[in-house]
């Protein structure tokens, strides 16, 4: 069955990991994809890979925003599922004593200014058509404290969950569904490049793991086609956790 058969599908920070995989998941169960992000090449290999539109749009700049989703409802005559997905994490965010404003604000913006801009123009077009499904990514993050901190990743993240909370409840009865999605550690660049750096805190976090694994990004991608398609139609305002059991985990398996 083709759950997104006919849909409209915006997917910011498509051009790797999350955002590529669900681009192909989304494409793979029929849906047309508009793939965004800064990364032009990467991101027009995978627009061209799904037969869809590549974007190329700072998902933290208003006017580009607003660009974004009033040029696809006009020239695809519709939105139907909006997955709110880029992010950053770079290496200058750490504990709070080392972390800087510069580095604070940068995070803040790409990660949760955006998903505001995204929703505040993705919103006007679904509630047009009475129809729409957004995906915001948060993460586990968002709902348990790390002792190795990223202390502005993890903040804009639980900005990302509880924005995503009030929109859900706020337009439930116009047909519009918000969700945040809460993945666990997932082995993408984003992840791998800062591990790499240092092995320990890779560990380290591999312990709290009761899979004892890091996620591949079609697991997260098959949790965001679900929150897209009609099968999540009575899901909305949630929390949605794909961690490998992170969350609800007291002590892990040796
Ligand atoms: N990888 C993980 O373990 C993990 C865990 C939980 C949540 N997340 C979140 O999932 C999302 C995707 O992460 P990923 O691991 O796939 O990262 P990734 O680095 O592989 O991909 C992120 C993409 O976003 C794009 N991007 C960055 N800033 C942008 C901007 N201003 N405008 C447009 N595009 C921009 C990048 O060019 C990149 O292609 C992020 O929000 C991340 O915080 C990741």
């Amino acid at each position: 069955m083709q759950r997104l058969q006919d849909r409209v599908a915006v997917i910011s920070g498509a051009a790797s990991g999350i955002g590529a995989a669900t681009a192909r998941r989304f494409a793979a169960e029929g849906a047309y994809v508009v793939c965004v992000d800064l990364a032009e090449e990467a991101g027009k290999q995978i627009a061209e890979e799904v037969g869809g539109e590549f974007v190329q749009c700072d998902v933290s700049d208003e006017a580009q925003v607003r660009e974004l989703f009033d040029g696809v409802a006009a020239r695809r005559g519709r939105l139907d599922i909006a997955f709110n997905n880029a992010g950053i994490s770079p290496p200058d965010d750490d504990s709070i004593l080392d972390t800087g404003l510069d580095a604070w604000e940068r995070v803040i913006r790409v990660n949760t200014t955006s998903v505001y801009l995204c929703c505040k123009y993705a919103l006007p077009h679904m509630l047009a058509a009475g129809k729409g499904s957004i995906i915001n990514t948060a993460s586990f993050v968002a709902l348990m404290g790390a002792a190795t901190s990223q202390i502005a990743y993890t903040a804009s993240k639980g900005g990302v969950l509880s924005m995503s909370r009030e929109l859900g409840v706020q337009f439930a009865r116009q047909g519009v569904r918000v969700n945040a999605l809460c993945p666990g550690p997932v082995a993408t660049p984003l992840l791998m490049e800062l591990f790499a750096k240092d092995p320990e805190r890779a560990a380290r976090r591999l312990v709290h793991v009761p899979m004892g694994r890091f996620a591949e990004p079609e697991e997260i991608a098959a949790a965001v086609a679900f929150l897209a398609s009609d099968d999540s139609s009575f899901v909305t305002a949630s929390q949605f956790i794909v961690d490998g059991g992170i969350t609800g985990a007291y002590v892990t398996p040796l």
